[in-house]
C-alpha cells in the first residue's frame, strides 16, 4: 500500500496519507486537527494551499474552490488525495477557540434508554453538515420557548457521522418530553460546539477521570479519543453514581479496562445492605483520594453535579497536592446541565 508523506506548515508536523485517504482523513486519524465544515466538498471550511506536491481535488465544488483558486496552489482537504508527497500550509486547531460554533436543524436518529432514567439521543445532521469538535465539549439543544437544554457529546470526534448524548430524566419540560413524546425522526435545532472541558493532548501525565451520572458522557468521548489517537499517557476512571443500575453501559468501561490497561474503578453512593454490590461504596472523589494520597503528578477531569466537581476540586488540592491548573471540571445542573 502507498503512503503519502504530508507535512504541515507553518507547525512541521509530519503525517501519512494511506491510499484513498484524503488529506483530512489522514491528518484526523493521526491526531492533528484541521479545521473543517460538511467534509463533502461543499463549505470550503478545510481549504488550505498546496506548497509541494500535488493533489487529485476529487469531488471538490467550484463554489468551495473556485478555478483561480485551484490554478493558485489551493485545494479543499476534505477532498483532496495526495498523488504524492505533499507540504501543505493549513491553520491547525489548537484549542476550543478555533472551532466555529454553528446553530444546525438535526433529526433524531435513535432513542435508547441505557437505565430507566438515561436516555442514549443520537442525532443525524444534514448530509452536508459535520460538527467539529474537541471531545469533552457539549452542545445546546434550542428549544422552541426560547430556552436552551446543555448535553455533552458523548461520541468521540473522529466518530461524527452521528452525535451521541445521554440526558437524564430530571424532570424538566425537556426530559419529560424526551421521555414520553420525542420520537425518531423529530427536528431539533441545535448550538455548538460549546464549552472549554477537553482533553489537553499535549500533558503526558496520568489523567484520572471521575464521572458522576451522566457526566460519563463526555468522559466516554474523551476515553474513545485517547483510545482512537493511540494516546500512551496512562488513563484511569472512577466512575460515581447512586446504585448499580445507574451505572449504564458498564461493559464498556470494563472492556476498555480488560483491552486496554484502562483502570476503572465503578463507586456507588446510595447502597443499601444486602444489595449484593461488591465494589467500592462512598463518594467517588474520595475514593480516588484513598487510592491516590499524593495527585502531584496527575491531571483530573471530572464532569458532574456541582457538589461533587467542588469537593474534589477543593479536597484534590488541599489533601492530595494537585496544582489547581491540573483540574479540568465540567459541572452541571438539572436546569442547565451540560452531560445532565
Ligand atoms: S469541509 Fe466543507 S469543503 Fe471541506
Amino acid at each position: 500500500m502507498s503512503r503519502q508523506i504530508i507535512t504541515i506548515r507553518p507547525s512541521g508536523h509530519v503525517f501519512h496519507a494511506n491510499s484513498g485517504e484524503t488529506v483530512l482523513e489522514a491528518a484526523l486519524r493521526e491526531g492533528y486537527m484541521l479545521p473543517y465544515g460538511c467534509r463533502n466538498g461543499a463549505c470550503g471550511s478545510c481549504k488550505g494551499k498546496v506548497v509541494a506536491g500535488a493533489v487529485d481535488h476529487g469531488l471538490s465544488q467550484e463554489t468551495a474552490l473556485p478555478a483561480a483558486e485551484r490554478e493558485r496552489g489551493m485545494a479543499l482537504f476534505c477532498q483532496a488525495l495526495p498523488v504524492s508527497d505533499l507540504v501543505i500550509e493549513c491553520r491547525e486547531i489548537g484549542a476550543v477557540k478555533d472551532i466555529p460554533v454553528k446553530i444546525l436543524p438535526c433529526r433524531v436518529q435513535s432513542l435508547e434508554k441505557l437505565a430507566p432514567d438515561v436516555m442514549r439521543i443520537r442525532l443525524r445532521l444534514p448530509a452536508s453538515e459535520r460538527l467539529q469538535f474537541l471531545a469533552g465539549q457539549y452542545i445546546d439543544i434550542l428549544l422552541k420557548d426560547g430556552t436552551r437544554r446543555s448535553l455533552s457529546l458523548a461520541n468521540p470526534p473522529h466518530d461524527d457521522g452521528l452525535l451521541e448524548l445521554h440526558l437524564r430524566n430530571y424532570g424538566g419540560p425537556f426530559s419529560s418530553h424526551v421521555f414520553t413524546q420525542m420520537k425518531e425522526k423529530d427536528i431539533l435545532r441545535f448550538e455548538g460546539p460549546l464549552g472549554s472541558f477537553h482533553l489537553h493532548e499535549d500533558s503526558e501525565k496520568p489523567a484520572v477521570m471521575i464521572a458522576g451520572g451522566t457526566g460519563f458522557a463526555p468522559i466516554k468521548a474523551m476515553i474513545e479519543h485517547a483510545l482512537h489517537h493511540r494516546i500512551k499517557r496512562p488513563l484511569l476512571l472512577y466512575r460515581g453514581a447512586r446504585q448499580a443500575p445507574d451505572l449504564y453501559l458498564n461493559e464498556l468501561p470494563e472492556t476498555w479496562q480488560r483491552e486496554h490497561g484502562i483502570r476503572y474503578v465503578p463507586v456507588l453512593s446510595e447502597t443499601v445492605a444486602g444489595d449484593g454490590w461488591q465494589g467500592r461504596r462512598g463518594l467517588v472523589h474520595e475514593a480516588v483520594m484513598a487510592d491516590l494520597p499524593d495527585l502531584s503528578g496527575h491531571e483530573v477531569y471530572a464532569c458532574g453535579a456541582p457538589a461533587m466537581i467542588e469537593a474534589a476540586k477543593r479536597d484534590f488540592s488541599t489533601r492530595c497536592g494537585l496544582p489547581e491548573s491540573a483540574f479540568h471540571a465540567d459541572a452541571f445542573t438539572p436546569a442547565v446541565a451540560p452531560g445532565g
